[in-house]
């Protein structure tokens, strides 16, 4: 597919997670996609379809019970091959994460301004005192009036919709080049989501963040992702320009999508995703596809680029 971003920042390739046990669970296969330097490419797809894994893949997250194939390169280096060490030191610093729950991510027994704090005495080996004084200057930045009392708060003083705000600030503090921001609005109410928009809108037009981001709400992905990828059981099907995935889908499984939207009348798409232990024969997607033909049955569609677009369906030649 074209670029439409001048530099590539992140790279996946053909990357493939399983995971053992009792029987080996194939999660992701073949996943590829490129993000550009401060493009925000969405993932989406109904839940288990392994939206989480990759996230969790590229920052190298994943259980020990994982085997991951495949390439993952950030500006040309190969996470997939770093010590841990290495990697530890990418993550946060040239990767900021957001993974939802925020309760659970904050650490309750720390202040918020000490967890702000936190990357740049870790990283930049700052001091406690210029750490705190720099975390209330992005917090007032951020829109936060009383700043000193917000950074003596701890994360159970505050509201799920807060603690997602200061997730972001301290994601953010190190002003990473890629933030992964996996269902960061889950949980939240409405108020909540227009803030968390507001924030990642202003990451995303100030600092010229790149994000990887994974939600549910198609109308959120719509506001911000500049392309977006859909995913179904562990493939890629569908991967556009967000502004004409939203005009015209062309995957059976992305319309159906679209539809269920209740602004398009609630569609369900009928049946279920497919377990990942054990996945229909060809398309994976053909026991729900009212379109489907013999062949789908058979064989397994390839990833195919169609006008500076992917689609993995038979009916795109
Ligand atoms: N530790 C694990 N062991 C075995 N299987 C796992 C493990 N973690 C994930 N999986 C499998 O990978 C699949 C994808 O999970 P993932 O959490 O990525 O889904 P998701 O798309 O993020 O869903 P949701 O929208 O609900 O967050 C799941 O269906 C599950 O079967
Ligand atoms: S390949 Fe066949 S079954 Fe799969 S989405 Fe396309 S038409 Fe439907
Ligand atoms: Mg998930």
């Amino acid at each position: 597919m074209k670029a439409h971003f001048t530099k590539t920042l992140l790279e996946v390739r053909d990357l493939e997670v399983s995971f053992k046990g009792i029987k080996t669970i194939t999660a992701l296969s073949g996943i590829s996609f490129s993000i550009g330097e401060s493009e925000t490419l969405a993932l989406v797809g109904e839940t288990g379809c392994g939206k989480s894994v990759v996230a969790h893949a590229i920052v190298r997250l994943l259980p020990p019970e994982s085997r991951v194939k495949g390439i993952v390169e950030l500006v040309g280096k190969s996470l997939l091959e770093l010590s841990e060490k290495e990697i530890a030191k990418i993550r946060g610093k040239e990767i900021g994460i957001v993974f939802q729950n925020p309760s659970l991510a904050l650490n309750p027994v720390y202040s918020i301004g000490h967890q702000l704090a936190e990357p740049l005495r870790v990283h930049r080996k700052e001091k406690k005192k210029e750490a705190i004084s720099k975390a209330a200057t992005v917090l007032k930045n951020m829109g936060f009036v009383n700043v000193a009392e917000w950074i003596s708060y701890y994360p159970s003083w505050c509201s799920g919709g807060m603690n997602q705000r200061f997730l972001i600030a301290a994601s953010t503090m190190l002003d990473p080049i890629l933030l992964i921001a996996d269902e960061p609005g889950k949980g939240l109410d409405r108020k909540c989501i227009t803030e968390l928009e507001i924030e990642l809108k202003k990451l995303k037009g100030e600092k010229k963040t790149a994000m990887l981001l994974i939600s549910h709400d198609l109308g959120f992905v719509q506001r911000l992702a500049d392309r977006v990828a859909v995913m179904y059981a562990g493939e890629v099907v569908e991967l556009a320009e967000s502004s004409i995935f939203f005009e015209r889908p062309l995957h059976p499984y992305s319309k159906g999508l679209l539809n269920s939207l209740p602004e398009n009348g609630f569609v369900p798409i009928p049946g279920f995703s497919p377990p990942l232990s054990d996945p229909p024969s060809g398309c994976k997607f053909h026991p729900r596809c009212s379109l489907r033909k013999k062949s789908c049955t058979e064989r397994h569609p390839e990833l195919k680029e169609i006008d500076e677009r992917s689609v993995r369906c038979f009916l795109y030649p």
